[in-house]
């Protein structure tokens, strides 16, 4: 197991990484009021060791997926946390992926100017990045995220063991933020070409979590709450990808990343910003994870969801992140008439 420390202006996270991690909790919350929220799924599998850790604690199910991150489940979770007579020195404790986690976080940040958060992902996506740096949020009025703050938790707790029941596609998903990570870091992304075989292995997994939050600890580091501009590099393909996400709600976040990326690296190939050999590298990476591109109906109209991207700064126009070279990336501006464009002729020749 590896400590990772995430030594941020607003306050310090520790992140327990690795086989063992979980054995971690029973003394993080020692003496302390602690309130679990989880989601309906997460919980039929983890009931048991809920209890065990947590004890009598009050547990707060929410209904599992990204529809229900919304404000519905936001009052939820603050009801209950209100009923549980929760105070200032109380610990949330957010049990489950990224949905969890930013619903937990966000109630912990709001819930009397702020309570102790600790945060405990269950999927791979939430281990290699939601669960470290602090960002919070619900889906409103069809716009992906945009009520949220930046709230860092103090312990986050990523146990591979958990990653055991999760099924194929979610490890898909993760591997998506994993890829992600790769376009960012040349080293994970050598490692990750050098096993490009093994992207399943659970050992593997749990080898590359600890680069991955090691990587991300040191940009939030930087740029906590994305200020200086470094932070938005997180967001590579995910302009694209969160769109087609609340476009078309069929499939998960990380699947939408992975088309996110494979769609705007053709982008930035048009634009000089990518060598054609480098962005293959990339499309052939994505590729062992994401077989096939769907066909997408009305793909304009969904591409014209990006507009309303938080990174946008200028009215009609639209910013991507996109790779450049090996472990550099880019931010590309475009007005929302040519990015429509182009994400239509390049979808279409996918398809
Ligand atoms: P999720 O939380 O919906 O989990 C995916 C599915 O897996 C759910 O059905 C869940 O119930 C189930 N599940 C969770 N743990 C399980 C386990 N151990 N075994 C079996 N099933 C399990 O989705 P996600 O992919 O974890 O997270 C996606 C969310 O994370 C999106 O809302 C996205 O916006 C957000 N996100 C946030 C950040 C951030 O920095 N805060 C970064 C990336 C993504
Ligand atoms: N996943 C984007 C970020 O944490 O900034």
């Amino acid at each position: 197991m590896q400590t990772i420390e995430v030594h941020t202006k607003s306050r310090p996270s520790t992140v327990y990484c690795g086989a063992g991690a979980a054995e971690k909790l029973k003394t993080i919350i020692e003496g302390k009021d602690v309130f679990v929220v989880t989601d309906s799924n997460v919980f039929g599998l983890y009931k048991d060791f809920i209890q065990n850790t947590f004890g009598s604690a009050p547990v707060c199910v929410l209904p599992a997926g990204e529809r229900h991150k919304n404000r519905n489940s936001l009052f939820m979770i603050l009801d209950k946390m209100l009923q549980a007579r929760l105070r200032r020195n109380s610990t949330l404790v957010a049990f489950g992926g990224g949905v969890v986690g930013d619903m937990g976080g966000l109630a912990a940040s709001l819930y009397m100017r702020g309570i102790h958060a600790v945060q405990v992902p269950t999927t791979l996506l939430a281990q290699v990045d939601s669960s470290v740096g602090g960002k919070t949020a619900i889906d409103h009025r069809g716009v992906k995220n945009v009520i949220g703050t930046f709230y860092q938790p103090e312990y986050v707790v990523c146990d591979p063991m958990f990653l055991k029941t999760l099924p194929p596609r979610e490890i898909r998903c993760g591997l998506g933020e994993i890829i992600k990570t790769g376009a960012l870091d040349a080293e994970i992304l050598d490692k990750l070409e050098r096993n490009a075989e093994r992207l399943f292995d659970l050992a593997f997994l749990e080898e590359i979590t600890a680069d991955c939050v090691r990587f991300k600890a040191g940009v939030v580091e930087k740029d906590e709450c994305e200020r200086s501009g470094l932070r938005k590099c997180l967001n590579m393909g995910h302009t694209t990808g969160h769109a087609l996400e609340l476009f078309y709600k069929r499939r998960s976040h990380g699947e939408y990343v992975l088309i996110g990326m494979l769609l705007e690296s053709y982008i930035a190939e048009k634009f000089d910003i990518c060598a054609h050999d480098y962005a293959e590298e990339l499309r052939a990476l994505i590729g062992k994870v994401l077989k096939r591109v769907p066909r997408f109906e009305n793909i304009a109209d969904a591409a014209g969801v990006a507009l309303y991207d938080k990174k946008n700064q200028g009215e009609n126009e639209v910013s991507l992140i996109v790779p450049a070279k090996r472990g550099e990336f880019a931010e590309l501006r475009l007005t929302d008439e040519d990015y429509v464009g182009y994400i239509e002729e390049i979808a279409g020749g996918l398809a």
